[in-house]
């Protein structure tokens, strides 16, 4: 089996080929850094219009890479929310086109669902049910992974993502964008107990997530203390709630076959450590896909396609973009949490 996979959610524009088989022939990624540098943040209008000129590219390298034609692969997978509608829009409309232009499936793939398989492309010997901590820009959630398509939400954020904070300490500090790659390596020069910094939601009987109140903690002591010791004692916050939080759900929700963290968060070699020494104290096995997995990529919206496509499951090509798409339809909305889906 051969999946096409397109991936054009936020600022990372990627195609990427991967078999049934977990191969990866080919994955093509150009980053919008520099274009959105300017502004400390994401453009959605910038971002689009640079999705429309890189994605077509892209795909033709990818298939010289993998040495494949179009009419070889046996479905396409494009992400189809959510994230920047615009940005969505030009990836699910090319694999629509390239879909119907190959005569072959289209798969509409939820992002996340990118982010909360792309562990079990990487590790054969992952087994659902596994208890997954989804950390990115624009999501921090606890869910149990029942199977393709069966996710159960346990916790999500009440205001702010992880990444979101990370990348507002990094813009605080003056670290640049992203953020939190800056923010892990400034960190690591820092002092993690110098700066007294809150950890909300902390030993919460409630099982959410809570960044905002950190956040604003930081902007308070800029400029009080060496920035590297913001850094360090702010990535030390975050771990403290994520280890904390993701403590709570190990209490009670049955028997996972292990601890996994996925998202671009998970690239942090600190919060890694943490979660692998709480699944080690729980006596779980720890999955985290390597660092270039973690971050947006295609090749995981393909492995989503190719685990999508063996339960048989494909979409019409009418099937619509979704900014908002939450993994478990079911979860009630919580407290604040309007603005990411
Ligand atoms: O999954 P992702 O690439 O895009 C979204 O779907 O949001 O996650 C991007 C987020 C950004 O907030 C970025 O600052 C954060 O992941 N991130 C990191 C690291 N690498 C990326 N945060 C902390 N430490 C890192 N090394
Ligand atoms: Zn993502």
């Amino acid at each position: 089996m051969l999946i096409l996979g397109l991936e054009s959610s936020c600022d990372e524009t990627a195609a990427a080929l991967v078999t049934g088989d977990r191969q990866v022939l080919a994955h093509r990624l150009l980053g919008q850094e520099a274009a959105h540098a300017p502004f400390g943040g994401v453009v959605p209008e910038i971002a689009a219009r640079a999705h429309v000129e890189a994605l077509a590219p892209l795909v033709e390298a990818a298939l010289a890479d993998a040495g494949v034609r179009l009419g070889d692969v046996d479905a396409v997978a494009a992400t189809a929310g959510p994230g920047l509608i615009g940005g969505v829009m030009v990836g699910l409309v090319t694999g629509k086109a390239l879909a119907h232009a190959a005569g072959k499936p289209l798969i509409a793939v939820n992002h996340l669902e990118g982010h909360a398989l792309s562990p079990r492309l990487s590790d054969p010997d992952l087994h659902f049910p596994y208890l997954l901590l989804l950390v990115s820009g624009g999501h921090c959630q606890l869910l149990l992974v029942e199977g393709v398509g069966r996710y159960r939400r346990w916790a999500t954020t009440i205001d702010d993502a992880a990444g979101e904070a990370f990348d507002k300490t990094a813009k605080l500090l003056g670290l640049g964008f992203p953020g939190g790659p800056a923010v892990e390596r400034a960190a690591a020069a820092g002092d993690a107990s110098g700066v007294p910094l809150p950890r909300p939601l902390f030993r919460s009987p409630e099982p959410h997530f809570s960044f905002a109140g950190l956040k604003a903690a930081v902007a308070r002591v800029v400029g009080q203390y060496p920035p590297e010791d913001i850094a360090a004692s702010f990535q030390q916050a975050v771990i403290d709630c994520l280890v904390d939080r993701t403590r709570l759900a190990l209490q009670g929700h049955g028997r996972p076959t292990a601890l996994v963290v996925a998202g671009g968060v998970a690239a942090n070699g600190a919060v890694r450590a943490a979660l692998q020494a709480l699944a080690e104290s729980h006596g779980l096995r720890f999955v985290a896909p390597p660092l270039w997995l973690c971050t947006d990529n295609a090749a995981m919206i393909a492995w989503a396609g190719a685990e999508r496509f063996a339960a048989g499951l494909t979409d019409p090509l009418d099937v619509p973009a979704r900014p908002r798409w939450p993994l478990d339809p079911a979860a009630e909305a919580v407290r604040g949490a309007g603005v990411k889906a």
